[in-house]
C-alpha cells in the first residue's frame, strides 16, 4: 500500500476548479451526448423519454457523481485502492472494491465501441473536407453513411486511427496537455452547436423538432425505454464504474463537491439537449425517421452541412470536435484500466496502454462486424432482454443498462448507508443541516429505489 501512496504524491492535483470542472466535462460530454442522446431519444419516441431523462440525472446522477467524487477524494487513489483504503478505514467489508472491478470490466467493453463510433466521425472530417456533403439530398448521405458501415476494413482503418490516438495521450500521461486542450476546445464544441442550433431554427421545422423533444406522449414510453434513459444518464455523466473516483481523487481539499457535480451534470445536460435542437428540426423538414438508430446525426448533420454557406468549413470542423470530444471522454475509459496494470507487478505505464489499448482494439472488431457482415447474428436470442440484438447492441446494453446502474446502485448504497458519517458531511460543504439532510435522503433512499425499481420492472 505505501507504494501506492508514495506514487501519488508525484501526481499534480488539478490546478483549479474550473480545471476538474473542465476534465470532468471532458470526460462526460462526449458521443453520448451528439450521438447516442438524438438517437435513442428519436427511437423512444422524443419528449417523455427526454423528461425520464432528465429526471434521472438529477434524481439518480447527480448524487451518484457527488458520492462518487466523495469516494475518489477521500481515498485519493484509483479507485479499487480507494474503495479499499475507505473500507480498511472504516472497518467494512473489502468485497465493495468489486465496485471498481466492475467498472475495469465496463470501461474496457464500452471504449471496445466507443471507439468504433469515435472512427465513424473521423471519417466524416475527411468526407466533410472533401466537399462530399455539398449539394447532397437525404438518400445520397444515406447511401454514403450505408455505404462506410458496410465496409469493415474502413471501420478497422478509422477505429484503429482513434485507438493509436487514445493510447499516445494515455501512454505520454494525460495531465499535462489534456487541461489546456480541454479548455480551449470545449467551449468552441459549444459554440458550434450553437452555430447548428441557429441553422435548425432557420431552415429546420424547428416548432416540430421542438415539440418532439420537450412535449411528453407518454403513449410512447415504455419500460424499456425506461431503462434506457436510466442507463442513458449513467452513460451520458460517465457514472457507476469509478470514472469520476479517479478524477475526483485529484480534486483539491477546498473545492465545493456539490458545486462541480452539478455544473459538470448541467454542461452534459445542455449539450445534449442542444444537438438535439441541432438535428430534430432538421429530420422533420427533411422527412427522415427519427427512429433510424446509431447512424442518425451521420445522416441528417451531413444535409445542413451540404446546404448552408461555409458548411465545409462548419462541418470538417464540427466533425473534428466530436473526434475532440470523444477522445476526451475514451481516454477516461482507457484510464483506470491502464492505472490497474501499472499496479500489477512488472507492467509500466507503456506497456500498461499497450495491453489495455491493443485488447479493446481486438475486441472492437465485434463491433466493427456488427455492421456488416454479423449484422445478422444475435448471440443471446434465447434470452429474452438480450432478443434480437447484435453484438455491438450487446455491449452497449450490458454495460449502459445493467453494469453502469448497477455500479452506481452500490456506490449510493455504499456512500449513504456504510461509509463513516462524519467523513460523508465534511467532504460535503453543505452549511446548513436541512442540504445535508437532503442529500442523505436521496442518496439512501431516492437513488437506490428507482434504479432497483426501474431493473425489477424490465425482468418481470
Ligand atoms: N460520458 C461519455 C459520453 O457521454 C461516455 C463515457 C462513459 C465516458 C463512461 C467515460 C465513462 O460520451
Ligand atoms: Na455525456
Amino acid at each position: 500500500d505505501t507504494s501506492v501512496s508514495e506514487a501519488r504524491q508525484d501526481n499534480p492535483m488539478w490546478s483549479s476548479r474550473l480545471a476538474f470542472i473542465l476534465a470532468a466535462s471532458g470526460s462526460a460530454v462526449g458521443l453520448g451526448n451528439i450521438w447516442k442522446f438524438p438517437y435513442i431519444t428519436g427511437e423512444n419516441g422524443g419528449g417523455a423519454f427526454v423528461l425520464v431523462y432528465l429526471l434521472c440525472i438529477a434524481l439518480i446522477g447527480m448524487p451518484i457523481m457527488i458520492a462518487e467524487v466523495m469516494i475518489g477524494r477521500r481515498g485519493g487513489r484509483s479507485p479499487i485502492n480507494s474503495l479499499r483504503m475507505l473500507t480498511q478505514r472504516d472497518g467494512l467489508s473489502t468485497r465493495w472494491t468489486w465496485i471498481g472491478w466492475m467498472g475495469i470490466t465496463a470501461s474496457f467493453l464500452i471504449l471496445s465501441f466507443y471507439s468504433v463510433i469515435g472512427g465513424w466521425a473521423l471519417s466524416y472530417v475527411g468526407q466533410s473536407a472533401g466537399g462530399v456533403f455539398t449539394d447532397s439530398n437525404a438518400d445520397s448521405i444515406g447511401a454514403l453513411f450505408g455505404g462506410l458501415l458496410s465496409d469493415p476494413w474502413t471501420l478497422l482503418l478509422w477505429h484503429s486511427v482513434f485507438m493509436v490516438l487514445v493510447i499516445t495521450i494515455v501512454a505520454g500521461g494525460i495531465r499535462s496537455g489534456m487541461e489546456k486542450a480541454i479548455n480551449i476546445l470545449m467551449p468552441i464544441l459549444f459554440i458550434l452547436l450553437l452555430v447548428m442550433v441557429g441553422y435548425a431554427l432557420s431552415s429546420g421545422d424547428f416548432a416540430q423538432g421542438f415539440a418532439f423533444l420537450f412535449q411528453p406522449d407518454f403513449s410512447k414510453l415504455t419500460t424499456e425505454g425506461i431503462l434506457t434513459a436510466l442507463g442513458h444518464a449513467f452513460f451520458t455523466l460517465s457514472l457507476g464504474m469509478g470514472v469520476m473516483m479517479a478524477y475526483g481523487s485529484y480534486l483539491p481539499k477546498n473545492v465545493s463537491i456539490v458545486k462541480t457535480a452539478v455544473a459538470v451534470s448541467v454542461v452534459d445536460t445542455v449539450v445534449a439537449l442542444l444537438a438535439g435542437l441541432a438535428i430534430f428540426p432538421l429530420v422533420f423538414a427533411n422527412g427522415l425517421e427519427p427512429g433510424s438508430g446509431p447512424g442518425l446525426i451521420f445522416q441528417t448533420l451531413p444535409l445542413a452541412f451540404g446546404q448552408m454557406t461555409g458548411g465545409v468549413l462548419f462541418g470538417t470542423l464540427f466533425f473534428a470536435l466530436l473526434v475532440v470530444a470523444a477522445v476526451t471522454s475514451a481516454i477516461s475509459l482507457l484510464e483506470p484500466v491502464v492505472e490497474w496494470l501499472e499496479e500489477q507487478k512488472g507492467i509500466n505505464r507503456l506497456s500498461g496502454t499497450l495491453i489495455g489499448g491493443i485488447s479493446i482494439w481486438v475486441l472492437g472488431l465485434f463491433t466493427i462486424l456488427s455492421f456488416n457482415e454479423w449484422a445478422d447474428v444475435h448471440p443471446l436470442d434465447f434470452i429474452p432482454v438480450f432478443e434480437n440484438k447484435t453484438i455491438f447492441d450487446l455491449l452497449d446494453y450490458v454495460t449502459a443498462n445493467l453494469m453502469m446502474p448497477l455500479g452506481g446502485l452500490f456506490i449510493a448504497i455504499f456512500v449513504g448507508w456504510f461509509m463513516n458519517k462524519q467523513a460523508v458531511e465534511n467532504q460535503l460543504d453543505i452549511n446548513n443541516g436541512y442540504g445535508f439532510k437532503i442529500f442523505m435522503f436521496i442518496l439512501r433512499f431516492i437513488t437506490p429505489a428507482a434504479v432497483a425499481t426501474v431493473f425489477i420492472y424490465n425482468l418481470v
